[in-house]
């Protein structure tokens, strides 16, 4: 079921926390695009499409096809509206989503980490179902929950006056490459793997807490007052600052490791 892109509820993403970062977080979708085994699909379905920035790096590659951008969040679909007026995009959630017709691709930058360990693959394969023979299924998600700035967000999280508020807050474990690789391959001809770390350089220690800001920080600041999101903000900046150390012109790299799949239908 769909619903309205004209109010933003609470707790909704940021489409303006988000693109910030907008270069940075557009190269995924990209590099994963360049990998799609498809020259003219019909029809292209970009799931999750947040501000439209990957349904734009679909538009470049196959401008002919009927490309539709859907998105649970409001706020971003305004934006995506914005930024490609000429093309459909709807508010509706991945859980209910079912497709009008065939689409040779399904393609999803950064979204599906976001979903129940349970759900994800279970999604994936009944979308795939709906999917001619030689149909795309091609997925992004970042691999960081082991990076310094996803452990020290559960180390913030677990020590201060908001650690009981906090206590069932965090993303699922995504599946590994072998686990993907046998949940997919019953229903694909082919599953092509790969991780990539990019190396961010960003200004300063307070960027990287812009950056989670648009995205995994989002669950663990929600549930807080503005004093206690204050004060988690601070304590977080200064483990931080501990484990990143400044690179030689006094920026910060932040080091950010994702896990690329491509499924042809078979
Ligand atoms: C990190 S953004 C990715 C945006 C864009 N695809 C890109 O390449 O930058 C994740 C997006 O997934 C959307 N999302 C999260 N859970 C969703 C769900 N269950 N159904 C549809 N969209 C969802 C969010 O609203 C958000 O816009």
């Amino acid at each position: 079921m769909s619903t309205t892109a004209g109010s933003k509820p609470a707790h909704d993403w940021s489409a303006a926390q988000y693109l910030k970062f907008e270069d940075e977080r557009t190269q995924p979708a990209r590099d994963l695009l360049a990998r799609v085994p498809l020259q003219a699909p019909k029809t292209v379905i970009d799931l999750g499409c947040g501000p439209g920035n990957s349904t734009a790096v679909l538009e470049c590659r196959y401008p002919s096809a009927h490309l539709v951008g859907m998105d649970s969040s409001p706020d971003m679909i305004r934006k995506a509206k914005k930024a490609l007026p000429h093309r459909e995009f709807t508010v509706e959630d991945l859980k209910s989503y079912s497709p009008q017709g065939p689409v040779d691709l399904f393609f999803s930058n950064a979204v599906f980490q976001w979903l129940g360990r349970d759900e994800r693959f279970t999604i994936v394969k009944k979308l795939m179902e709906t999917q001619p023979s030689g149909g795309v299924f091609a997925l992004q998600v970042p691999d960081n929950l082991m990076e310094p700035s996803h452990v020290l967000m559960r180390e913030t999280a677990r020590n201060g006056p908001w650690a009981a508020t906090l206590e069932n807050i965090g993303r699922d474990t995504f599946q590994t490459p072998q686990e993907i690789y046998d949940l997919l391959k019953p229903v694909s001809s082919r599953v092509d793997i790969f991780r990539t770390s990019y190396y961010h350089s960003l200004e300063n220690h307070e960027a990287i807490v812009e950056w989670v800001k648009g995205t995994g920080l989002r669950p663990y600041l929600d549930p807080l007052s503005p004093q206690e999101t204050e004060g988690f903000l601070r304590e977080y900046l200064k483990r931080l600052e501990k484990a990143y150390p400044s690179t030689c012109d006094g920026r910060v790299l932040l080091p950010y490791p994702r896990l690329f799949v491509i499924a042809v239908k078979k």
